[in-house]
């Protein structure tokens, strides 16, 4: 039997590169009936626009100035849309344009900058005070939504989320070779874990998945379990 109260949760989805965050988030958001917002587009539309403008990534007060300027809208997917969300900057679409390998490179950098999280972790903030959400990313439950009703961290080791990646891109058209991937998965772990402003950690409050051995239908039944329990809705 659905229960309304479940598309009123704010859930926290937190973790590293390819631990599937984005697919399973996607699915619990769908589940529950409320929006879904995957915050790493956000920062992947910051990034695809300073290269765009030809910014040195060096250049703090330029990308700042730039995010500060910029309408960042984030749409559902939809069948032509590659199993992603659609992102548009200042009216032009750019869902496919921020998966690419450039702007995954850059990625980590522009989002260590404290002004383009400030900018951004207030809009994050605004789309989930709407109403039930799952917001997918690297601070949710530490930093965007410390009081989300659900916060879960889900991992993986380096060598599932590197083939999880591969198979991701390879949707996209891009075909990358086993360890180039692995090394830009452990280079982002590096950047996003020790970077000063609101590293990727996992909230004293989260509880944690493995996906290593888990099908994404089983990791997401499992969080909405969690969400269930949160709500003390019987679970056989
Ligand atoms: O989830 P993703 O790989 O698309 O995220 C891209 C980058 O954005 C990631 O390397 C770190 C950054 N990010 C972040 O710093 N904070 C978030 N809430 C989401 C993403």
């Amino acid at each position: 039997m659905p229960n309304s109260n479940l598309g009123k949760l704010v859930v926290a989805i937190d973790g590293p590169a390819g631990a599937g965050k984005s697919t399973v988030a996607q699915k619990v958001a769908d589940a529950l009936g409320c929006l879904y917002l995957d915050t790493g587009a956000m920062y992947r539309a910051v990034t695809w626009l300073a290269l765009q403008n030809n910014l040195d990534i060096e250049d703090v007060d330029a990308i700042v100035d730039l995010v500060n300027r910029t309408e960042i809208v984030i749409k559902p997917k939809d069948e032509t849309s590659g199993g992603r969300v659609r992102v548009y900057v200042n009216g032009t679409e750019i869902t496919r344009d921020i998966r690419m390998p450039e702007v995954s490179a850059f990625v980590s950098p522009v989002s260590t900058i404290a002004g383009v999280r400030k900018t951004l972790l207030e809009q994050q903030r605004k789309i989930a005070t709407t109403g039930g959400a799952v917001l997918e990313g690297r601070d949710i439950g530490t930093a965007v939504l410390p009081n989300a009703d659900v916060k879960i961290y889900l991992t993986a080791s380096p060598d599932v989320r590197t083939h999880r990646r591969i198979n991701d891109l390879a949707q996209l058209g891009q075909v990358l070779d086993y360890d180039s991937v692995l090394q830009d998965i452990k280079r982002r772990d590096e950047i996003d874990s020790t970077r000063k402003v609101d590293p990727l950690r996992k909230a004293d409050d989260a509880i944690e998945v493995n996906t290593d051995h888990l099908s994404i239908e089983q990791v997401v039944e499992k969080i909405l379990e969690i969400c269930r329990k949160h709500l003390g809705i019987a679970v056989d």
